[in-house]
């Protein structure tokens, strides 16, 4: 099986080339860039890939040649914009990356093959967010009230346009939220900010430390992305899937995944509230992924506590020496074992 992975230098990229390089898959990456701290350059992940495209996600024609000369099995979209801060000081081009290299992954596949398995991830930040209490569902109004947001909804009736104007019946688009896990260095996300303190031995600044987030371990996100893969080479499940923590007590408060990480890390650290006025994010925003549940047997096997533990643990093992990809691959057959000692969930191997 023949893989072609956007954003694969990104935080998610990089454990899911770990995940899909231990199913034998070979492996092709298009990012623009690696940065010199990520955790794709710090575990050297390239020696996992056979092609490496660092091209601009914006440049139709680059994204075309690469999927015409690699002639993958299954594509896998990651590569955005992310941040939401970013996206203030930058909306054009996060507007660019976001919707623009979408329809240029989507233009690229219908040209080369409609019927290729493709997975499109956009973000739980794609509905309209109306306060509802028992979760958004997959047929919930889409809005964006922040440019990231915007871009990501944009993007996801993009790819919802193709799937039903060119018949991609073999793509779909995937809803997740706030991950987290070992080795994501990115700036303004919460526990890459909190690490960069504790390593300075300085005190942690927070923004917005009584909002909620659906907490979420990058490998139980991950894991359903695969399971769905498994299905769309089978030519079932097109269409739109939410992946949203399921435990109840994922549904945490910011000072707490604080003072979790604190505690794990040990010795004498504290934080104080940022006082800067800040732009604004979302108010809690909950996925109801029943549906992943149902059709596919996918949950989230890692609770709060877990998920902050493991994270923590890879930093920690890092900082003191150990290999990063061998530690990424310990918490990966870890995880797997934790994964498939669960009765009634489909087998992530
Ligand atoms: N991390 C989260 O909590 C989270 C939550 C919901 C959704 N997502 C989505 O998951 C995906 C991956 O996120 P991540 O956290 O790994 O982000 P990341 O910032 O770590 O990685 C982004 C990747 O996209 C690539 N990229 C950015 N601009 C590009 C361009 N112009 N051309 C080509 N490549 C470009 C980068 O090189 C990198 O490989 C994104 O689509 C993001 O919107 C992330």
């Amino acid at each position: 099986m023949k893989v072609l992975l956007t954003g694969h230098t990104g935080f998610k990229g990089s454990w899911f080339s770990l995940m899909l390089k231990e199913r034998g898959y070979l492996l092709a990456g298009l990012s623009d860039q690696f940065l010199v701290d990520s955790l794709y350059k710090v575990a050297s992940l390239n020696q996992l890939y056979e092609e490496e495209y660092f091209v601009d996600i914006r440049d139709r024609e680059a994204v075309e040649n690469s999927i015409s000369s690699y002639k993958p099995d299954l594509v896998f979209h990651f590569a955005a914009q992310p941040l939401v801060r970013d996206s203030y000081s930058r909306p054009h081009e996060t507007f660019d990356v976001n919707v623009t290299g979408t329809v240029n992954v989507l233009e690229a596949v219908r040209k080369y093959d409609n019927s290729l398995p493709t997975l499109i991830v956009t973000t739980d930040k794609v509905y309209k967010n109306f306060g509802k209490k028992e979760g958004y569902v997959e047929e919930d109004e889409l809005g964006g009230s922040d440019p990231y947001s915007a871009s990501k909804s944009a993007a996801d009736i993009v790819a919802q346009s193709y799937i039903s104007s060119f018949k991609l019946n073999r793509t779909a688009i995937v809803r997740a939220g706030n991950v987290i896990g070992g080795g994501d260095w990115s700036k303004d996300r919460l526990v890459p900010d909190l690490i960069r303190s504790l390593i300075a031995q300085v005190p942690a600044v927070i923004r917005f430390p009584d909002a909620t987030r659906p907490w979420q371990h990058v490998l139980d996100c991950l894991s359903g992305y695969l399971l769905l893969s498994d299905r769309l080479i089978h030519g079932e499940c097109s269409g739109v899937w939410n992946f949203g923590p399921t435990h109840a007590q994922s549904r945490e408060k910011v000072s707490q995944v604080v003072e979790l990480v604190l505690a794990e890390w040990g010795g004498k650290s504290s934080w104080i509230r940022d006082s800067t006025p800040n732009t604004m994010e979302a108010h809690l925003l909950d996925l109801d992924s029943s549906k992943a549940r149902r059709e596919l047997h996918w949950a989230d096997v890692l609770d709060f506590e877990k998920s902050i533990r493991m994270t923590v643990d890879y930093y920690k093992r890092v900082i003191a020496g150990e290999q990063p990809i061998r530690v990424m691959y310990e918490q990966l057959s870890e995880y797997q074992n934790i994964r498939n000692s669960i009765p009634g969930f489909e087998e992530i191997s």
